[in-house]
């Protein structure tokens, strides 16, 4: 059976027992300034879990690409991977634990054919606060599980937030009790991993294929409370489903990525094999989850997902580097990216190519190439360096960052390979000191927010921290930047507020703002100490780390203080006052007059605004 054939028969299965099938959302959550990456199916789903009502209704079925960062370093065995489909059904207060067990059951052994001798189950076993789940249980014993294949487990395993145990769930967090379902593979017990085997032993002869999670509490000051409704909350991870249906214990040789296998096999002159194994599973992984990253805009930088994709490439090319010692994989590197695409043609907005041409490679390509292409030009340099030394500290660590652009994490496991720990405390240290150079006056922390530093753009600029303020008037001091982006046709603003804004109050806040801009208001940049700056109640991202001196634009002074609002303590008579790395325009006037066009609702609490300049 096909990974295709497997992801259609679920959908269809769940459409079947009257679900709807929603669209998957970007690795790269468009609405969620809380969180780089979709890591699992129930993410974009949060708001409808907490209890907004989902305009599909109350059972929803879908494939769900997701990327788990914290994985990185996993990769490298038979069954690790960042980026995997994860197919998932969610029952928003609607059915529960009978349901939801006996289908994922029916789907696993009649539609999967999967042998019920070779399906073990997991159940949480209770803690101080939640009982055991002999529902579950009494559920599974019901289907036909004998107990000798089902195990209790406690928290650490079988509960499921976001944020992991109920200790580590923030305020407000939901979450609950989970039941596993794992396939033997029937390999060896390797007793290093210790001396019994288990479902969740780490050995590999059990793969874990599907988490049923009951969402029925909630984090409250300090403890759980029984949530106001009772969601299901099912992840199955498609890989894995589909090693366990062709009984492969090594995910890489599937139908997902095989035909990847092959073309670094190809590629490097290599097999598949002992030792290349882990390099090769890395390489596979890595550049599959690039491409995804890339195809939903991240391209590789310093920052955020940014940073993460560059770590990703630069880590494929140190192993490509290590299998082959040379830079010639680089040539003929577009035949692992075309694999890439011809497992994916049709789905998710991947169409294969049919050109190995590199002028005719397509964008997203070249990102891939050019980054990897850089890095190459150091690498061998990097090397060379490496091998030379005898030792390496945090400050060494730090100097392969900085001149080979070795990403630590890279650096720390090749030492490891060599049985060296890096002190890494050295190494933040060294990093740290960097980053306080170089965080100068200009380096703020919404300049990624900017498009470039045009006269419009930076027109646009001065008119968002106009509109923050504005806002703040009008709704109250509640509401905070969550995000910012502009371009040279207009500004996209988006801040916290839990409801729609009324018409009356659009119109107030552009007023607000286009009296301000005709005010012609002075803006003055300020460097000067962040307690000053928390003094003055200048707003910003106060969970940002900051260096002593920070980087302040204050837009005033004429405006008139009004002791009685509550948003403008002593604020040297500026209108408003905002970290920030800049530029803006030096006086108001020049920026015109703004229209709000469109308000708008992205996320749970999370409001929108465009608006535009018009002359
Ligand atoms: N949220 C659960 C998981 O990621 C089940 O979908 O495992």
């Amino acid at each position: 059976m096909t990974s295709k054939d497997i992801r259609d028969k679920f959908i269809r299965f769940f459409v079947g027992k009257g679900h709807k099938e929603i669209a998957p959302a970007k690795l790269v959550p468009e609405n969620d300034p809380s969180t780089l990456f979709t890591s699992s199916g129930m993410q974009p789903l949060v708001p409808y879990l907490l209890g907004q009502l989902h305009s599909e209704g109350k059972r929803l079925v879908d494939s769900q690409p997701s990327f788990r960062a914290e994985d990185i370093e996993e990769v490298g065995d038979n069954r690790h991977t960042t980026f995997f489909e994860m197919l998932g059904n969610w029952s928003l207060n609607d059915y529960f634990k009978k349901e939801q067990l006996s289908w994922s059951w029916e789907f696993l052994t009649k539609k999967l054919g999967l042998d019920k001798e070779k399906l073990y189950v997991s159940v949480f076993g209770g803690n101080d606060s939640v009982p055991k789940d002999l529902e579950s249980f009494e559920i599974w014993k019901s289907l036909g599980v004998t107990q000798d294949h089902i195990f209790f487990y406690g928290v650490e395993k079988n509960w499921w937030s976001r944020s992991g145990p109920p200790d580590k769930m923030p305020e407000g967090e939901i979450g609950g009790p989970d039941s596993e379902v794992f396939y033997d593979f029937g390999t060896p017990h390797d007793e290093k991993y210790g001396s019994n085997c288990h479902p969740n032993c780490d050995c590999g002869r059990f793969l874990e294929i599907g988490n049923s999670v009951f969402i029925q509490y909630q984090k409250t000051t300090g403890s759980l409370k029984e949530f106001s409704q009772r969601n299901v909350d099912f992840g199955g991870g498609l890989e894995r489903l589909t090693a366990a249906v062709n009984n492969t214990s090594d995910i890489f040789e599937t139908d997902l990525y095989k035909p990847i296998i092959d073309a670094i096999v190809q590629l490097i002159g290599k097999e598949y094999e002992a030792d290349n194994k882990p390099a090769m599973q890395v390489i596979a992984d890595h550049m599959k989850t690039a491409t995804f990253l890339i195809k939903d805009g991240v391209v590789p930088s310093n920052k955020l997902q940014g940073y993460v994709l560059r770590r990703l490439l630069r880590r494929s090319a140190t192993k490509f580097y290590q299998l082959t010692k040379n830079m010639k994989f680089l040539a003929e590197m577009i035949e692992v990216y075309n694999a890439i695409l011809s497992i994916y043609d049709g789905l998710y907005g991947i169409e294969k190519r049919e050109t190995s041409d590199i002028n005719l490679l397509e964008e997203n390509y070249k990102v891939i190439f050019d980054e990897m292409n850089r890095f190459g030009k150091t690498l061998s340099a990097g090397f060379h360096k490496i091998d030379r030394m005898e030792q390496i500290d945090g400050k060494e660590a730090f100097d392969l960052y900085q001149t080979f652009g070795f990403p630590y994490e890279v650096t720390e496991e090749l030492f490891r390979l060599k049985g060296q720990e890096i002190n890494k405390e050295q190494f933040r240290v060294e990093f740290e000191k960097h980053r306080e150079l170089s965080r100068t006056a200009s380096s703020g922390m919404f300049k990624g927010g900017l498009a470039d530093h045009s006269e419009t753009v930076i027109k646009y600029h001065t008119a968002t921290h106009l509109l923050h303020q504005a806002l703040r008037d009008i709704l109250g001091p509640t509401v905070f930047q969550k995000g910012s982006n502009i371009t040279h046709e207009r500004l996209r603003f988006d801040f916290s507020y839990d409801k729609k804004m009324t018409d009356e109050e659009i119109k107030k806040t552009e007023k607000i703002v286009n009296e301000k801009i005709e005010e012609d208001l002075k803006v003055d940049h300020l460097i000067i100490p962040l307690s000053k700056a928390k003094e003055l109640n200048a707003i910003g991202l106060f969970d940002e780390k900051y260096a002593d001196q920070v980087s302040i634009y204050g837009i005033g002074p004429k405006y008139q203080l009004n002791p009685k609002a509550k948003d403008r303590r002593s604020r040297r008579g500026y209108y408003s006052l905002e970290f920030c790395g800049g530029p803006h325009v030096e006086h108001t006037a020049v920026i015109g007059k703004i229209k709000i066009v469109k308000e708008e609702a992205i996320s749970w609490g999370i409001r929108r605004i465009r608006a535009i300049l018009k002359s």
